[in-house]
């Protein structure tokens, strides 16, 4: 596992550049992409470098990590929405060869099916992943077992805490999320992990220093062959004992 201390600029501008390489070498290619404040950076860049004429997304293939139950695509809280309005929306990709996880409906026995969905894909080239205070990755909480594919989790207080800023009020936050289990996200071929601020401090010292325990889920990233973890100066100041 890389460790990169930098701004929060640098690594959007490095993510990004990773991207649209992947996507260069083969455009054909599948990316998996997250929701949160974290990659929002990142997208903006995608989307200026489409405007620029730099890179086309439109043979690539995507799929998103998670989505809460009970939200529709025309949720603005919902993954779908925030990923058409900050993303899919502003450059050339196939709407039809992006994949969320379906919230409504029958969502559990979609669930089941999406991981098969990404191994007939070719697997996911290139995963970025935010991180959750509690060190959750996608929606896995503490405790999620580490070969769990994509299901339906129940949130932990601290992460509908956390999500509540996006709400008007934290009683309209989803107490249910369908996500991308700990084992799917291993599978991914390369992983960049981006956190940024003290909240998150906590839970980077874990993923760096600690040992690899269920009760940390983004702990397991230490046992992938390529994860970069990206981290502002305020994420890491635990390791260092500050
Ligand atoms: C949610 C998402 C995670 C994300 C986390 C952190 O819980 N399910 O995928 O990593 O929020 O969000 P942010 O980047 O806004 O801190």
């Amino acid at each position: 596992m890389k460790v990169k201390v930098c701004t929060k600029e640098k690594m959007d501008e490095e993510i990004a550049n990773l991207f649209i390489d992947t996507v260069k070498a083969n455009p054909k290619c599948v990316l998996g992409f997250a929701t949160g404040s974290s990659p929002l950076g990142v997208y903006n860049n995608l989307i200026k470098a489409y405007n620029n004429n730099e890179v086309s997304f439109k043979d690539v293939t995507s799929f998103n990590l998670d989505e809460y139950v009970g939200l529709d695509e025309n949720n603005e809280q919902s993954y779908r929405y925030f990923m058409n309005h900050n993303l899919f929306d502003h450059i050339d990709i196939n709407k039809e060869n992006t994949h969320v996880p379906c919230g409504v409906g029958d969502y559990e026995a979609k669930a089941q099916e999406y991981d098969n969905e990404i191994a007939s894909a070719g697997g996911i080239d290139l995963q970025i992943l935010g991180i959750g205070s509690d060190g959750h990755i996608a929606f896995n909480e503490p405790g999620t077992p580490f070969d769990s594919l994509t299901h339906v989790a129940d949130l932990k207080e601290s992460t509908i805490q956390d999500n509540s800023r996006f709400f008007n009020s934290i009683e309209e936050v989803p107490t249910k999320a369908v996500t991308m289990g700990l084992a799917s996200i291993m599978k991914a071929k390369k992983i960049v992990l981006i956190a940024t601020g003290l909240n998150k401090a906590k839970a980077i010292k874990g993923l760096i220093l600690d040992l690899i325990d269920v009760k940390l889920p983004c702990s397991i990233l230490r046992k992938h062959p390529d994860v970069t973890i990206y981290v502002d100066k305020d994420a890491y100041s635990k390791v260092l004992g500050k």
